[in-house]
């Protein structure tokens, strides 16, 4: 069921379009995210479903409500911004109790709405705690309970991991999309951090320069890229220069230095003979050593660096006047090549995608 729709909606600062003709539609209870460079018009996005942003044309609906015109008060919507905002004169207990407190709940079920929220986010014990008494991640935690704890219909999310450091980033990307799973909120998920998008997401919609590129799952926003921007951005990606030879429904057969390969089109895109087309494969998609000689396509190349990082050894390897990199699992059955070896370079036929 489609709870939250955006129609043709716009937004203009002045003479700059931060957001401009965007068309989304929610699942209830999905994990949503809105994923792209900066000031391509994530938080612009985000804060007109909030309410603290009017949009310049278009429709908001929320679970079939017009809300384009409430005040952020009347959408019953949570929102946590990266920078954690609870108060640090309120203890734990207080900052979460807060908006039930605003709401003149009974004080025994105020009591009982916070234990759960503690208990939800695993800071049962903490009650008594000020701001400067809670490392970053547990200060996140709290955050996100004072939001659970009034129950929203949305929760919104804009980068709300970007101020912890690297390690406590991936804790928190687990533990988020865990307990978004079992409260079953619908929730909407702002990063310009693509291995989060993948990690915690549903589905992603790629922004850039206030537009969506591409709405898809993880898988097939890194698997189908509908663009070289795209492809770019999410993920690690060799990308050979070729021409179209040949074009069978979403298959193109593409000639690289004199080598025919085949790649995938993907969503909305075409190909026309004599055309230039990119071909994409991903690092650890391609194989160097393959004993199944059925297996096309093959190019011919060269080993010219050799970078060793333990679980995985990463060659570069020389295929006419291109490169490509190749991600191999560091195992005991895959013999480790020499720099300036001559490779067969092999990946399953699926595994290439034929960007015009
Ligand atoms: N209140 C405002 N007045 C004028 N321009 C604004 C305003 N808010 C945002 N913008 C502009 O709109 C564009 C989109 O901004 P937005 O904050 O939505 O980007 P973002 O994708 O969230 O970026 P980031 O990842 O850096 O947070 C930017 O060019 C920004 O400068
Ligand atoms: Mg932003």
């Amino acid at each position: 069921m489609v709870y939250v729709e955006f129609s043709t909606i716009s937004k203009h600062f002045g003479t700059s379009v931060a957001v401009a003709d965007l068309d989304l539609q929610i699942e209830q209870g999905e994990f949503f995210s809105l994923l792209g460079p900066s000031g391509c018009g994530k938080s612009t996005t985000l804060r007109m479903l909030a309410g603290f942003v009017k949009p310049t044309t278009g429709q908001i609906r929320v679970n079939g409500r017009n809300v384009t015109a409430l005040p952020p008060e009347a959408r019953d919507i949570g929102i946590v911004f990266q920078n954690y905002a609870i108060f640090p004169h309120m203890t734990v207990f207080d900052n979460i109790a807060f908006g039930l407190v605003e709401r003149k709940l009974p004080r025994a079920e105020i009591k009982q709405k916070v234990d759960a929220a503690l208990a939800e986010v695993g800071m049962t014990g903490f009650e008594d705690r000020y701001e400067r008494e809670l490392s970053g991640g547990q200060k996140q935690r709290v955050a996100l309970a004072r939001v659970l704890v009034i129950e929203p219909e949305i929760l919104l999310l804009d980068e709300p991991l970007s101020a912890l450091d690297k390690k406590m980033r991936e804790e928190m990307k687990y533990w988020i999309k865990n307990i978004q799973k079992s409260v079953g909120i619908t929730t909407i998920y702002v990063t310009h951090d693509q291995s989060e998008a993948l990690t915690m997401s549903d589905r992603i919609a790629v922004m850039d320069q206030g537009r969506v590129l591409q709405i898809g799952t993880p898988v097939e926003i890194y698997e189908q890229p509908a663009s070289r921007f795209i492809a770019e951005f999410i993920g690690e990606s060799n990308l050979l220069d070729g021409t179209a030879l040949d074009v069978h429904g979403a298959v193109c057969s593409i000639d690289i230095d004199g080598t025919t390969v085949t790649g995938r089109l993907t969503q909305n895109n075409a190909a026309i003979k004599g055309q230039a087309v990119t071909l994409l494969v991903r690092p650890e998609m391609i194989r160097l050593h393959s004993l199944d000689a059925s297996e096309k396509p093959k190019l011919n190349g060269t080993v010219r660096e050799i970078i060793y990082q333990g679980s995985v050894v990463r060659y570069r390897i020389q295929i006419g006047h291109q490169h490509v990199m190749v991600e191999v699992a560091n195992r005991p059955d895959l013999a480790r090549l020499d720099l300036d070896d001559d490779v067969e370079v092999y990946w399953n036929a699926d595994s290439g995608v034929a960007i015009p």
